[in-house]
């Protein structure tokens, strides 16, 4: 088990990170070596709820805990102040306690909403994430960014509250829809660019052997092989980007900030689009190329690793084109409400080669600009 155990070591907290097939079942008793003997709160969605509930419920009551379910609506509308007061009602009418623990069963949305109940309810009780999609494994169960939506802005409510335990079952993979894979594989991917170079080849080495020969026309998917030990490697690799870089800047002082590679441009492309048009993982995709076209004109980087990533990204089923329709002049507009903006100056996340990226606040727009026409 020891191997499948990344720890989060950062100057407030000490968590271990699982990744591996079937680690749910050993749920029960890492909670019990943490000290977490509470009532259990377990909040999902109404799509994972069916799904995986029961591979948390049974061998948690088999151990003698009290599990008490809820599922909130699938989707990321969740993320919301109704959500979060009907989350309060239910658990301050079950009489929630301190010593309790919530377990977040899901995504991204399920992971940011009962993270963020938890840091709140009661000042503050134990989460345990339990990620069930790809973004969320490498990306959003670890490192405490927890919160809702408001309506002037996505991720604007939160607070950072560090999980006690992160356990991914790679096995409820095998039930994601292909589409909601491959907006995770962007993360996956990002992480291979900003920090490490191994796994980028990999990656390489992953798409040329499960390229999908009758979806070639479409971009080929990349499809999960349940079984094959390489793709939790491979997610726990990813894993272990995040982990070194919250262990080293857990409240997004400087290194963090890479993590945010392809998201200046990905999350003006979508708003623009429409929240819901395009995946979060899909713009993530394009705002990568964008950044990358950016830093290969700012001669940072050179155009092979433009071209590198671009296939890697297509091999995925990525998109690495604007959706049609979206003014460029707007998405720089939109780029100046990220949150790193400083000094109303966009910090960009540029690669230098595959595995390193910079922080720049000097790109001119006219190169932002040419870099979306292209
Ligand atoms: P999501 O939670 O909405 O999940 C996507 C869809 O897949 C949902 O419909 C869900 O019901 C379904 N689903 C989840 N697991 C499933 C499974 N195993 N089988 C079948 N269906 C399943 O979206 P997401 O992409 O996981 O997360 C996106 C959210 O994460 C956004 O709100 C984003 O802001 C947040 N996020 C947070 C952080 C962080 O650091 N806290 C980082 C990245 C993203
Ligand atoms: N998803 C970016 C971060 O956690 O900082």
């Amino acid at each position: 088990m020891q191997t499948d155990t990344l720890t989060v070591t950062s100057s407030t907290s000490s968590y271990p990170v699982v990744v591996a097939d079937g680690a749910l079942a050993t749920l029960p008793q890492r909670l019990g070596a943490l000290g977490l003997q509470g009532r259990v709160w377990l909040l999902s969605d109404t799509t994972v709820l069916p799904l995986h509930g029961a591979a948390v419920v049974a061998p948690l009551r088999t151990a003698g805990y009290t599990v008490e379910p809820f599922a909130v609506p699938a989707g990321e509308t969740s993320k919301s102040q109704t959500q979060l007061d009907a989350i309060y009602a239910w658990m301050l009418g079950g009489a929630v306690e301190r010593r309790d623990v919530v377990l977040a069963l899901g995504g991204g949305v399920v992971g940011d909403l009962a993270g963020f109940a938890a840091a709140s309810i009661l000042r503050g009780i134990p989460v345990v994430q339990l990620p069930t999609t790809l973004l969320a494994m490498v990306d959003a169960a670890v490192g405490g960014k927890t919160g809702i939506n408001h309506p002037l802005g996505k991720n604007l409510i939160g607070a950072f509250h560090q999980p006690r335990l992160v356990l991914a079952d790679t096995t409820t993979l095998t039930t994601l829809p292909p589409r909601e894979l491959c907006a995770g594989w962007a993360e996956v991917i990002k992480h291979g660019v900003i920090k490490d170079a191994g796994l980028y080849t990999e990656l390489q080495n992953l798409a040329a052997d499960y390229c999908h020969p009758a979806q070639a026309a479409q971009g080929s998917v990349v499809t999960w092989a349940a079984g094959d030990p390489r793709f939790s490697a491979i997610i726990r690799r990813a894993v272990a980007v995040k982990v070194g870089v919250v262990s080293r800047d857990e409240r997004e002082q400087g290194e963090r900030i890479t993590l945010n590679y392809g998201h200046t441009m990905g999350h003006a492309i979508e708003a623009l689009a429409g929240y819901g048009t395009l995946l979060h993982g899909e713009a993530v995709a394009i705002g990568m190329h964008i950044a990358a076209r950016i830093a290969a004109s700012m001669g940072i980087c050179d155009l092979g690793l433009v071209k590198s990533q671009r296939a890697l990204l297509h091999a995925f089923g990525l998109p690495t084109s604007l959706p049609a329709g979206l003014d460029a002049q707007a998405l720089i507009a939109l780029t100046l409400r990220d949150k790193k903006v400083q000094a109303h100056k966009v910090r960009w996340v540029l690669p230098t080669t595959i595995g390193n990226v910079v922080i720049r606040d000097d790109v001119p727009e006219e190169l932002v600009r040419a870099a979306l026409r292209s």
